[in-house]
């Protein structure tokens, strides 16, 4: 079956889930089942759950994963709005793989692209907010925020104005003129599109895309200290730095043991608070080899957690 994305790190994740015990293996990012297929062949003991936000893909995957049907179940929604509702038990292994897929950028009618006949960027394609809305509905100061913020675009200011001038005379109807005034008063740098980092920003607010991580990051905690992921691996890939900072931060903070107030004298916490460890300290990117044939592995890195058994 021809499958129009290629998983990143694929060998890297396989290797660290080696450990996984019987139960549930949750990947909340199905997209086209690359991850989930290696996982359902390599660990032929362990239930899948797939979840996606795209019926695209989660159509696709069905069948991609028809012959593993007795172990795989899909549900479509967020996965921070789901993973908290699995009543599924034990579960062993979580994967997320963040981001869009190949087939979304590609797909001109998806409106992620550059060049795309229409402005939407939603991951699903049924919900109320899309690219569109927020070209040509959102205020100057909310513009700036999420070009400053979701797209560490330097020159945010100009870009919003440049919006807003444009879409004073008409709406931006397609992600074509939105690039094109975008790439009017942001200098090419190299081979990156001028508007890569304000398409970025855009599409992590249509998406709520750093939410979903916290809410994911939350639901992963909570259940933890619920003992509800004993023993249980937590994969992460992250492909820019907004990203990696939430999970980063967010495994610091489950290994530490002391939950006492920074300023306090001595610790009366009982320093036994840490809820696994990392597997490893720096994030994994992808090798030689990957990055000649798969250039989305270029700013992919993978973070494991394990939590205490
Ligand atoms: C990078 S692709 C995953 C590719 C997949 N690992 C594979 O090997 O084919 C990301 C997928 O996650 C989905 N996605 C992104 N954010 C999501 C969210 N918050 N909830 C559910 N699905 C999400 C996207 O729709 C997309 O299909």
């Amino acid at each position: 079956m021809d499958t129009p994305h290629t998983p990143v790190l694929l060998k890297e994740v396989i290797d660290s889930f080696k450990d996984i015990k019987s139960g549930y293996f949750v990947d909340c990012t199905l997209g086209y089942a690359g991850h989930s297929k290696a996982i359902l062949e390599e660990f032929n003991y362990i239930k899948h759950i797939g979840i996606d936000r795209d019926s695209e893909a989660l159509n696709f995957s069905k069948k991609r994963l028809e012959e593993f049907k007795d172990r795989t179940t899909f549900y479509k929604g967020t996965f921070a709005s789901i993973l908290p509702t699995l009543k599924e038990s034990p579960i062993v292994g979580i994967l997320a793989d963040f981001g869009v897929s190949s087939l979304q950028l590609d797909k001109k009618d998806r409106g992620f692209s550059f060049d795309s006949n229409n402005l939407d960027m939603r991951m699903d394609t049924t919900a109320p907010l899309n690219a569109y809305d927020v070209v040509n509905s959102y205020s100057r100061e909310r513009l700036e925020y999420i070009l400053n913020h979701y797209g560490e675009v330097r020159l945010y200011k100009k870009v919003a104005s440049a919006i807003i001038n444009a879409r004073a005379k008409e709406p931006i109807k397609s992600a074509r003129e939105l690039s094109t005034i975008i790439s009017k008063v942001v200098p090419r740098g190299g081979k990156i599109h001028p508007a890569t980092l304000a398409f970025q920003g855009i599409r992590i607010e249509v998406n709520s895309e750093l939410a979903e991580i916290e809410n994911l990051l939350d639901s992963l905690e909570k259940k933890a200290k619920n003992g509800e992921l004993k023993g249980a691996i937590v994969s992460l890939i992250t492909f820019h730095s907004l990203e990696d900072r939430l999970v980063k931060n967010r495994y610091k903070k489950w290994i530490k043991s002391c939950i006492c107030d920074p300023h306090a004298i001595r610790c009366n916490c009982g320093k036994n608070h840490e809820l696994g460890k990392m597997l490893v300290r720096k994030p994994i990117t992808a090798s030689k080899d990957e990055l000649k044939i798969n250039a989305r592995s270029r700013s992919a890195k993978l973070r494991t957690f394990i939590f205490k058994s």
